[in-house]
Parts: structure tokens; C-alpha cells; sequence
């Protein structure tokens, strides 16, 4: 093994390590407590890629180049094969990919599959969703939801439309270094196109009064020097959660490059009331117990 497998890339294994183990966890409740025994649950992919680890496009270059490190798990299992492959699995599988050539490869997944009640969706993920959101009987159905996009593909009302249900239960990657951080420019508020982009993505433009002040220097100028860092990025993003979802994980995953600069948090929330308190304090439990 060399030393670039024994770094770059550890990030990946550590989210899919969370995602196996919440899953599992969620399935174990759900087939053995007589009360969630009675609801349908769902495991959606949202970003399902292909099954396997796939690296980074180089067309998402250049605001998320680091994704093209080489990468020890690029043979590995991916999100929605280890959905699959779970000793409990669900009772159905939703599959969301835009890029073609993944859907194919998604199609051969389902064909090694023939027992699960697998569904693939080829469209952006905040179209395809919403709509399934929307047909959806709440009353009967319930489900984990895996957002795992590059970068800032996740729109705010997508993240609201999930909470709204108070029967998802969501694990998503907050782009933190391989996103916001790079838009929230140090020497001022960001160009307008990407304080747009800031505000569809937080779901307000509160962010600007907390990430940037403004001051008058002793040239009479106003400046807005940026108070912004990874911690008060978390914070911030965390309060927006607890705003729409009846629990939030406060221990986000810090999810590293290889050099230690922070790329992603995977971060968790609880729609469901009655359940949330639980699903919290095993989310916790296993954010906190991996390494
Ligand atoms: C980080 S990869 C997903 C990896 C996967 N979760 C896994 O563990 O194997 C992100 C995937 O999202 C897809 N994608 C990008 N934008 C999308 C969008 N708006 N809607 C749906 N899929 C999208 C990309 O083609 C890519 O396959």
C-alpha cells in the first residue's frame, strides 16, 4: 500500500462507515418493533452514483479539485450498494443519478439484486425528490435519505421538503471546503452571483450580517472583512437544520484531505418526532465512534 492509499481519500470510508451503520442500526428497529413494523421504508439515494466509489469529474474542477486525489476506495462498494447488501435490507430502494453512463451501471446493480424492490430515477436530485416527496403516503412510509453530492448541488428546498415530511431521516454532505468555504471570499462579500448561490443554498441570506461585518477603517471606508471559519461555518449550517427538523446531530463527521484541510461535514438530522430522540442518539453514537 502506498502512502497516498493510506491518506488520500480515508474521508470516503469514514462516511459510507457511518452511513452502513445507521442503516443497519434503522433496519434493526424497523423489523423487530412491533409499532415500525407496521410503516414501508425506503432507502433513498439521492446522488446514488454507481454503486462502486467513483472519483470526481474533472468537470467539477476547479472549486472541487482536491476529489481527484487518487483514491483508496475507488474499487470499493459505493452508498447504494451497501444499501443492498444489508442483513435487514429495506422494503424499497430509490435510486436518484443524473449522469447517464451512472444510471447504466445503476441498472446492473439492480440486475445482481433480483429480491429487492429497487427504483432508479435518471434527473437532478431536487426535481426527482420533491416529486416523489410529494406523491408519497407519510402516514404509512418511512425513510432514510442520502444526500452525497461533490459540492453545492443541494438547494435549501430540497433540504425543507425532507424536513416537512417529519418522516425522513437525513444524512447529507455539507460541502464545507469544497464549496461555501471557497465563496465566502476573504476580502469582502462575494461577487452577486455567488451571494445568490450562498442564499439558495442556506435558505436565507442571514449568513451574510453572521460570516461578514461591517466596519468603517480610518479612511472613512466601509469594508466588510469575513469572520467566517470552518467552525462558525458547522455552527451556522447546524442552526439552519434545527430551524426544520425535530433532531439535529450537533457532532457533525469533519471529513479531511489528505493535508488535513476539512472538505465535507456529513452531517445528520431527524424528521419524525416520535422518533427522533432515538435516531439522534444513535446518529451520535456512531458519529462519535469513527475513527
Ligand atoms: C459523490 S458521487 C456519489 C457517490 C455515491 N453516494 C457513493 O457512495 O458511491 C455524486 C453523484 O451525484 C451525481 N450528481 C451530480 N449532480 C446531481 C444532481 N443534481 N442530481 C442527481 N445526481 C447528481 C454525480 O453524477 C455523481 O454520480
Amino acid at each position: 500500500m502506498t502512502i497516498q492509499h493510506q491518506f488520500g481519500g480515508d474521508w470516503t470510508r469514514q462516511k459510507l462507515d457511518v452511513l452502513r451503520k445507521y442503516l443497519d442500526a434503522y433496519m434493526t428497529i424497523f423489523t423487530r418493533n412491533p409499532k415500525a413494523q407496521y410503516f414501508h421504508t425506503v432507502y433513498v439515494d439521492a446522488f446514488a452514483g454507481t454503486g462502486y466509489q467513483t472519483l470526481a469529474e474533472p468537470s467539477e474542477a476547479p472549486l472541487f479539485k482536491e476529489l481527484s486525489e487518487p483514491d483508496p476506495q475507488a474499487f470499493l462498494q459505493g452508498s447504494a450498494r451497501i444499501a443492498l447488501e444489508l442483513e435487514k435490507p429495506f422494503g424499497e430502494y430509490l435510486f436518484i443519478e443524473k449522469q447517464a453512463d451512472h444510471v447504466a451501471e445503476l441498472e446492473r446493480l439492480r440486475a445482481a439484486f433480483p429480491d429487492r424492490r429497487i427504483r432508479i430515477a435518471q434527473g437532478d436530485a431536487n426535481h426527482v425528490l420533491q416529486d416523489w416527496i410529494q406523491r408519497t403516503d407519510w402516514q404509512r412510509t418511512r425513510a432514510v435519505v442520502f444526500l452525497d453530492p461533490y459540492g453545492m448541488q443541494v438547494e435549501w428546498s430540497l433540504i425543507k421538503a425532507i424536513a416537512d415530511t417529519q418522516a425522513i431521516d437525513l444524512w447529507l454532505l455539507f460541502p464545507l471546503g469544497m464549496g461555501v468555504n471557497r465563496l465566502l471570499t476573504r476580502e469582502g462579500p462575494p461577487p452577486a452571483v455567488w451571494e445568490r448561490k450562498l442564499t439558495r443554498f442556506f435558505g436565507t441570506d442571514a449568513w451574510r450580517d453572521r460570516f461578514y461585518q461591517r466596519q468603517i477603517d480610518m479612511f472613512g471606508n466601509i469594508v466588510e472583512p469575513r469572520l467566517a471559519n470552518a467552525d462558525s461555518i458547522k455552527q451556522f449550517f447546524i442552526e439552519r437544520l434545527a430551524t426544520i427538523f425535530a433532531a439535529v446531530a450537533p457532532n457533525p463527521l469533519i471529513l479531511t484531505n489528505s493535508r488535513n484541510n476539512p472538505l465535507y461535514l456529513l452531517c445528520f438530522a431527524a424528521g419524525n418526532p416520535k422518533g427522533a430522540q432515538t435516531a439522534l442518539k444513535i446518529a451520535q453514537h456512531i458519529l462519535s465512534h469513527t475513527p
